[in-house]
This record gives C-alpha cells, sequence and structure tokens, in this order.
C-alpha cells in the first residue's frame, strides 16, 4: 500500500538517497514514515508519526552510511502513531513492510508463547519477529525467508537489514510490488519506479513468491529454492513527470493533460480510418458476453463502457466492483471476456480477481496504465492506456484513458460486427479529431467552475443524478469531489430519488443533474424538475440546446456535443474541475487527500 526505498552502495549517502526515495513516493498518501541504516557497525532506527518533514526534523541527513531502508505507511493494523510505524526491529533483524499479513494473528500468539514481547500492534513486527525466530535454528537469512513466507499468509513486499550480514538487503515479494533498482556499483529496492528513478532507470520486477537478496554489486533472485534468470527493464524516463509545469497542483496539471491523453491513447487506433483498430486489437466478437472488474474510479469507467459496449459492440456487458466479485459466486462462463482495469495494474483486489477468472479459465484482457505491473502480467492480453503517469492520488487522465479505451473497444465490435454505417464512422473519425478542442474549450471555463464551487463549498451533502451513461459520470463526479474535497456527496440513478431519496431533497440542497444521453433526456429532466419543485438548487449540466424553462433549474451549463461514443469525455471535465475548485476553497490537500493512497495495493 505504502512506500519502500532501500540502498546499498559505494557512496556513503544513504541516508540522503533513503529520504529523496521517501520524498518521491510521497504521492502515494502515508500517515508516518521512518529509516534505518547501518553506520559503524550499528543499526539506526528513526521514525515519525505524520509527514515526512516530522522525521527530516529528527535525522542528519548527512549522516555516513552506504546501506539502509526506508518506508512509508498508511496504517493496516495498529493505528498511526510512532511506535507502529517502520522499520521495525526485533533482535537481529530489521524490516519495512508493504501488504497485510492475514495470519498474523496466530503467529504473534505462539511467538509470545516463545518469549516475544511486542513493541506494536503491527502485523510487521510479527513477521520481523518470525525471522528473528527462524533464525536462531538457522543461521542462513535466505532459508529463513523461504521457510517464513511458507509460515505467513497475505500480500508482503519486505525489505529486511540483518545485523550479521552488514552489507546485504533481503527481500521477499508477494501480491504487493517490489522492484530492485539497478545501479553502477549501488543498488536499490523500492516499491514503485519513481521512488528511484533519478539514481537509476534500470529495474527488476521482483514476482510473486520471489525472494533474495542485494549488495552494491550484486543481484540473487530465487523463487521456490531456485536461483531465478531476470530481465532488467528500463524505465522510459519522463522528464516532465514531476514538473508541475507551472499548475498549482499535480491534479490540475493532469486534468489539463487530458485532450493529449486522448489523442495519444485513440491515435495508436484510428487516424483515418478503422484500420488500426481491426488490426491492433484483438478479435473480440467471439465473446457473446463480457464482465468487467475493477475498483472505485475504474469501476466508474466501466459503467461507461457498459454501455458502450451494450449499445455499439451489442454485447452483453456487466461491471463488478473487485472486492465483491472475489468473494461472490462468480457465475462465470467460459466463453465470457473479463477484463479488469487499472491505473496502477497493483490493485489487490482487482489483481486476484483477475486470477479468479484465470482460474476459471476466462480468457482475460487488461486495460492497464503502468506497463510491466503485476495486472498487466498476470492478464492474458493488454491494451495499454497512454495516460503517462498519474501523481495526483485522485485519477483523472488515467479515468479518461480508461473511457475511451473502452469506446474504441465498441467500436470495434461495432465495425467487427457490421452495426455500424459508413456515415457514422464518417461521424466518428470526424469527433475524434475535433474531441480535443473541445475539450480544450471547457478547460478554460475555469471562472465558471469557481462560481459553481463557491456556491457548493458550504454544503455537506451534495446530489448528483443522471440516467445511464449520465448516471455513470454521477458516480465518478460524485467520488472525485467526495476523495478530494471531503465533502458527502452520492450519485443517484434519477428514476431512483422518488423511491426514497427524494425525502431529503430540502430547501437548497445541491443537486446535479447531467443530460447528455438523449435516449433518457426528458425522463432526466422531469427528474430534476421534481427535485427543484421540491426547493432544490439545482445545477443542470448539458449537451442539449434545449428548450428547458430557465425557472426549472437555477444554472445551466452547457457542453459541447459530440457523438454518443466519446461525449463522456466532455461531461466528466467540468465535474473533475468543480471538485478540484471545491477542494481549493476549502484548502484540502488535493493531490494526497487524507486516508488515501494512489495504489491500494491492501485487499
Ligand atoms: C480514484 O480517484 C481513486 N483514487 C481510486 O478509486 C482508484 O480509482 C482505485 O483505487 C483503483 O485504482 P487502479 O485504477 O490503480 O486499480
Ligand atoms: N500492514 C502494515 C502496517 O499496518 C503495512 C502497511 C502498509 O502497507 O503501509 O504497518
Amino acid at each position: 500500500m505504502c512506500g519502500i526505498i532501500g540502498y546499498v552502495g559505494k557512496n556513503n549517502n544513504c541516508v540522503r538517497v533513503l529520504i529523496d526515495g521517501l520524498e518521491k513516493l510521497e504521492y502515494r498518501g502515508y500517515d508516518s514514515a521512518g529509516i534505518a541504516y547501518f553506520n559503524d557497525g550499528k543499526i539506526n532506527i528513526f521514525k515519525e508519526n505524520g509527514k515526512l518533514e516530522n522525521l527530516k526534523n529528527k535525522i542528519d541527513l548527512s549522516s555516513s552510511s552506504n546501506i539502509g531502508i526506508g518506508h512509508t505507511r498508511w496504517a493496516t493494523h495498529g493505528k498511526p502513531k510512532k511506535e507502529n510505524s517502520h522499520p521495525h526491529q526485533v533482535g537481529k533483524f530489521t524490516i519495512v513492510h508493504n501488504g497485510i499479513i492475514e495470519n498474523y494473528g496466530e503467529i504473534k500468539t505462539d511467538l509470545e508463547k516463545k518469549g516475544y514481547v511486542f513493541k506494536s500492534n503491527t502485523d510487521t513486527e510479527v513477521l520481523c519477529a518470525l525471522f528473528d525466530y527462524l533464525y536462531k535454528s538457522c543461521k542462513d537469512v535466505l532459508k529463513v525467508i523461504k521457510k517464513a513466507s511458507e509460515i505467513i499468509k497475505g500480500s508482503y513486499a519486505v525489505g529486511i537489514l540483518c545485523d550479521d550480514k552488514k552489507d546485504k538487503i533481503y527481500v521477499i515479494k508477494n501480491k504487493s510490488p517490489l522492484i530492485i533498482g539497478v545501479g553502477k556499483d549501488e543498488n536499490f529496492i523500492a516499491s514503485d519506479v519513481p521512488a528511484i528513478l533519478d539514481k537509476t532507470n534500470y529495474y527488476i520486477s521482483l514476482e510473486d513468491n520471489d525472494y533474495g537478496v542485494i549488495t552494491k554489486d550484486e543481484i540473487k533472485i530465487y523463487n521456490n529454492e531456485k536461483l531465478k534468470n531476470y530481465d532488467v527493464e528500463k524505465f522510459e524516463f519522463d522528464a516532465d513527470l514531476m514538473d508541475k509545469k507551472g499548475y498549482q497542483h499535480y491534479m490540475l496539471k493532469e486534468i489539463h493533460e487530458q485532450p493529449d491523453v486522448f489523442k495519444k491513447t485513440v491515435n495508436d487506433y484510428v487516424n483515418t480510418s478503422l484500420d488500426g483498430l481491426i488490426k491492433k486489437m484483438p478479435d473480440f466478437t467471439k465473446y457473446n458476453k463480457i464482465r468487467i472488474v475493477a475498483c472505485g474510479s475504474a469501476t466508474h469507467a466501466a459503467l461507461v463502457g457498459k454501455q458502450m459496449l451494450e449499445e455499439y459492440g451489442n454485447v452483453k456487458t456487466d461491471v463488478e466492483t473487485a472486492s465483491e466479485f472475489r468473494y461472490s459466486k462468480p457465475f462465470l462462463n467460459k466463453d465470457e471476456l473479463v477484463i479488469v482495469i487499472s491505473q496502477s495494474g497493483e490493485t489487490a483486489d482487482t489483481l486476484e480477481a483477475l486470477k479468479l477468472a484465470k482460474d476459471n479459465g476466462n480468457d482475460t484482457l487488461g486495460i492497464i496504465n503502468s506497463k510491466g505491473s503485476s495486472i498487466a502480467r498476470c492478464a492474458d492480453m493488454v491494451l495499454y492506456t497512454k495516460a503517462g503517469k498519474e501523481i495526483a492520488v485522485a485519477t483523472t487522465k488515467a479515468y479518461s484513458a480508461q473511457v475511451a479505451m473502452l469506446s474504441l473497444i465498441a467500436l470495434n465490435l461495432s465495425y467487427k460486427k457490421d452495426l455500424i454505417s459508413t456515415h457514422e464512422i464518417k461521424e466518428i473519425l470526424n469527433s475524434i479529431r475535433t474531441l480535443p478542442s473541445q475539450m480544450q474549450e471547457l478547460l478554460s471555463n475555469e471562472g465558471e467552475y469557481k462560481t459553481i464551487a463557491e456556491k457548493l463549498a458550504s454544503h455537506n451533502d451534495i446530489f448528483f443524478i443522471g440516467r445511464k451513461v449520465d448516471y455513470a459520470l454521477a458516480q465518478e463526479g460524485s467520488l472525485k469531489l467526495k476523495e478530494i474535497s471531503y465533502t458527502h456527496s452520492d450519485a443517484y440513478a434519477a428514476g431512483e430519488l422518488k423511491h426514497g431519496t427524494i425525502s431529503l431533497i430540502d430547501e437548497k440542497t445541491p443537486v446535479i443533474a447531467i443530460v447528455t444521453d438523449e435516449s433518457v433526456a426528458a425522463k432526466t429532466i422531469s427528474n430534476m424538475i421534481e427535485v427543484k419543485s421540491r426547493g432544490a438548487d439545482v445545477l443542470y449540466i448539458t449537451n442539449r440546446l434545449d428548450d428547458v424553462e430557465d425557472g426549472l433549474y437555477d444554472k445551466k451549463l452547457v457542453i459541447p456535443l459530440t457523438h454518443k461514443l466519446f461525449q463522456p469525455l466532455l461531461t466528466i471535465i467540468p465535474l473533475q474541475m468543480i471538485a478540484y475548485e471545491v477542494a481549493k476553497i476549502k484548502g484540502c490537500n488535493i493531490d494526497k487527500p487524507k486516508n488515501l493512497a494512489k495504489s491500494v495495493t491492501v485487499e
């Protein structure tokens, strides 16, 4: 879930390297941080609750050391406090850990019977004590790690120091991502490439059940006691990655990148014709049903995709939340295509749902934004979105790239099944050409969004309503507002309001009505009028130059009209921007909202 960094090398500036790495991992969200390093044969451990600044204030960045590990924690076991932060030390072992040791309770009880006394409430300290206990009877650290991996259950990426091996960092990985950075007379460990990009862009992605040891000039990786060959990959460095380019927040920068992201994601498949769409995409016509499984905003993208796949691809599509899908009877038919969508490619629930589908014998497709990620490596087929690395915790450009990719799949199916006319293809090609400038037009409306946000910022409950694709967009708009401005909001299928929720509508209750799907526009407008007549303050977002009387809403935001396949990519922009402006007014930490992490690698 959170951040790991480790260094072993020729330089003696390990402490600086660890802090640099943790600073680059801050974007993932965390609640505490710590480092451990060897100096003059002694282990030094510093850890503090809260922001990294608190830790930096307690350490001497010029301390000399050439080996150490660091961690930013996102608490799962034991509340955020200094005693529970990492690194944890027990006996000869000091470790940092991302993930969850699910059977830590029984292991802890057993170790307490053997005399271990625990200082923290964490599962990680238990893992550290297990290493120490096993080491008492086997002085081979690699064997100890392997033995421990046969005992523990759950997800873990672990960096390990042992007092008896002061030139080595040991690692073990299962379900939580961990990479080894390959340098010259120095090597690194990290939970994510950005942590070490300023030191090296060569890395090895560990696979599940890999474990190993690194020194400054040697890397050994094992799986099931066998030494593994490994590929060293090169991360294509994007110099702009961490540069806000004048935007106040990464999120705003990434919202504004959406026109380019659309072009990059679509241009691989479509330019003056749909030929690329056919040649470069797998054949999806053989599936008579599609099941899309994802989490959070990726699920909301899937809900938009469902509308497109059913309407244009004429294929029944069900969308499931991964954390529910994994524990329900899946009722998966073998001829169903299972699509998983993930920006990070490391979301634990989505990864486990993917494995479940594969174990069931289904063909699987990943729509992924992160090359070489665990989900990308596990799926049978992958279509990469081209959003580039997303730094803001709240996804925007990756979400819209997912929506665009799903529309392309729907278009592929429509074309291959001969369900679309030449005329409509021309219309679609034209809409693809004009969409980026229409997105830019919406992005230039910042003043409009600020005005709307000023009205919303004082409210605690905001309602988003829509039908079909507009309901899917309402859900994403609501999540954006919740996660970055901490404002409670909810999205409702507009047709459902009268079945209970409308009792919540009072004088001045803010309701954001999204009306872009012509097939249900009249119905949603009726729902809008229902809430307006009960005193709601209605923001009417639409692509329709319609004849709805002024008195039936309080504010109308007209967005450009484009082909239905790509309309959601325009509709989402005001929703992202309104959430952003409300969060700004409320002084929230927009790029790193409280309690959130960029990649949820715990279940
Ligand atoms: C998006 O704003 C959220 N931060 C979150 O819901 C995210 O979409 C979800 O955790 C899925 O992440 P993934 O796309 O990396 O799998
Ligand atoms: N489960 C561990 C803890 O709660 C690790 C959490 C994390 O991944 O940051 O300390």
